[in-house]
């Protein structure tokens, strides 16, 4: 065993798995640059304040933050989301509304690691501030919808809420605090901690024991201001235009205390009910005055990277891309002319790879063998002498009477033929 090995919670991603999370990366990229939104890339790390921000109630803040005081006596931390760094960043730029914009990297919090939930894990999200349209919600709500889609996905269901205007939530929040403190005697010790922060959350609680006092809690929409009644229902309405079907669960208060009127997450059916949320995300006001900026409304939502990537192998889609070359060179001449034949390949737009050292014959064959090349191209004294080079099939019936040997000056057009080739076989 090494001296040294990654912290709890922490991983590394190896080939061809890295090459998953890049295309996972680009199809959101895909998505959402098509519907006007530009990449913002926030710094990793910043001022502690910035997310306190999120809210003193919540796990976030209090227990998970990897702060540390750096070598100017700044307090600084480590990010656990990126909605708190977007609306600093709107703040300090006050860039012209609506701001839209999207982020995909990693995120850290000091969570218990399982599966699903990790210290350092990825999201990708976007954010809009400077607007407040339920269309927005809307278009919000789908654009993870249409990425979900387009991985792949069927087993995800939309779950909708909405928490009204501030005061409304503020009113609601009372009428929980007094409705569990009458029957403090049947909520877990845990849950009554949670009271005491925020009442709210209460009803997150996935414990056995709470589920009856649950259950029973007053209803947010029983609370619901006519501005916000009026907003939750186009958002449903226009959910229910563009044909996506959603869930209303009002007790969808997500475990951010910045949120507002809508609120949704994206559950994954196929994974544990305690790390089944793929992303979510909802309507905030307030985050940007409170980062030092104007009033400011907002919206957006993340999905996380390695759960979805979880929901993916449950349903057996988005595979890794395949990782293979189009062409390995094999150069039993010393390897100065699998250099030449490579760069001259690699500039014509092929994939190529090769052995190094002057290994073996029979060892460079087995490495073209690994790489999963579909060609191998074979240079030896012989060939070499004869101005040729051999050209190998290496996919479907490999037989060495399949390979031909053809003037070097033809190489990159009998390349391309070869490949042509194994790729109709590959699809016969
Ligand atoms: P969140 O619900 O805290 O929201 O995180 C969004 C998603 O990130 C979760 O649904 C989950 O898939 C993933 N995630 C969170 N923590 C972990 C973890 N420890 N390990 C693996 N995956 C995790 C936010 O972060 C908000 N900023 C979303 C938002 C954007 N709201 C408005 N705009």
């Amino acid at each position: 065993m090494p001296e040294f090995q990654t912290s709890p919670g922490m991983r590394d991603i190896l080939p061809p798995d890295s090459a998953r999370w890049r295309q996972f990366q680009s199809v959101f990229a895909g998505v959402v640059e098509s519907a006007g939104y530009g990449e913002i890339m926030p710094p990793l790390m910043e001022d502690l304040g910035v997310f306190q921000r999120i809210g003193d109630a919540t796990d976030v803040v209090t227990k998970e933050m990897y702060d540390f005081t750096d070598k100017g006596d700044r307090h600084v931390a480590l990010r656990p989301e990126q909605t708190a760094s977007v609306c600093r960043a709107f703040a300090q730029h006050r860039p012209p509304t609506p701001w839209k914009v999207f982020y995909a990297g990693p995120n850290f919090r000091y969570e218990k690691p399982q599966r699903g939930r990790y210290r350092q894990f990825d999201q990708v999200g976007i954010e809009v501030l400077g607007a407040d349209d339920p269309y927005l919600d809307v278009e919000v709500i789908s654009l993870g919808w249409e990425f979900y889609e387009k991985l792949g996905l069927q087993r995800v269901e939309l779950l909708l809420n909405s928490l009204g205007e501030p005061e409304d939530r503020a009113r609601y929040v009372a009428a929980l605090e007094t409705y569990f403190r009458d029957n403090i005697a049947s909520l877990t010790p845990e849950s009554r901690i949670t009271l005491e922060k925020n009442p709210l959350r209460v009803l997150d609680s996935k414990r056995e024991g709470d589920a009856g006092i649950v259950s029973g809690a007053p209803r947010i929409a029983d609370f619901y201001s006519e501005g916000a009644a009026a907003h939750f229902a186009a958002v449903q309405q226009g959910l229910t235009d563009l044909n996506i079907p959603y869930t209303i669960d009002t007790k969808l208060v997500r475990g951010l205390d910045y949120y507002r009127h809508t609120t949704f997450e994206y559950i994954g059916q196929t994974l544990d009910s305690a790390q089944n949320a793929l992303g979510g995300g909802g309507r905030y006001d307030g985050l940007v005055a409170s980062l030092g900026g104007p009033d400011t409304h907002g919206i957006g939502f993340a999905l996380g990277l390695d759960r979805t990537l979880l929901a993916c192998d449950d349903e057996g889609v988005f595979a890794a891309p395949d990782p293979s070359v189009d062409v390995f060179v094999v150069d039993s001449t010393g390897g100065r002319q699998a250099l030449r034949i490579t760069a001259e390949l690699r500039n014509a737009g092929f994939s190529v790879d090769r052995a190094f050292e002057n290994r073996s014959m029979k060892s460079q064959m087995k490495a073209a063998d690994r790489s999963g090349a579909s060609v191998a191209l074979i240079i030896g004294s012989n060939e070499l002498e004869a101005g040729t080079i051999v050209v190998r099939p290496m996919r479907g019936a490999v037989d060495v009477n399949r390979q031909r040997e053809v003037p070097r000056g033809d190489m990159i057009s009998e390349v391309t033929k070869a490949l042509i080739v194994a790729v109709k076989e590959a699809s016969a």
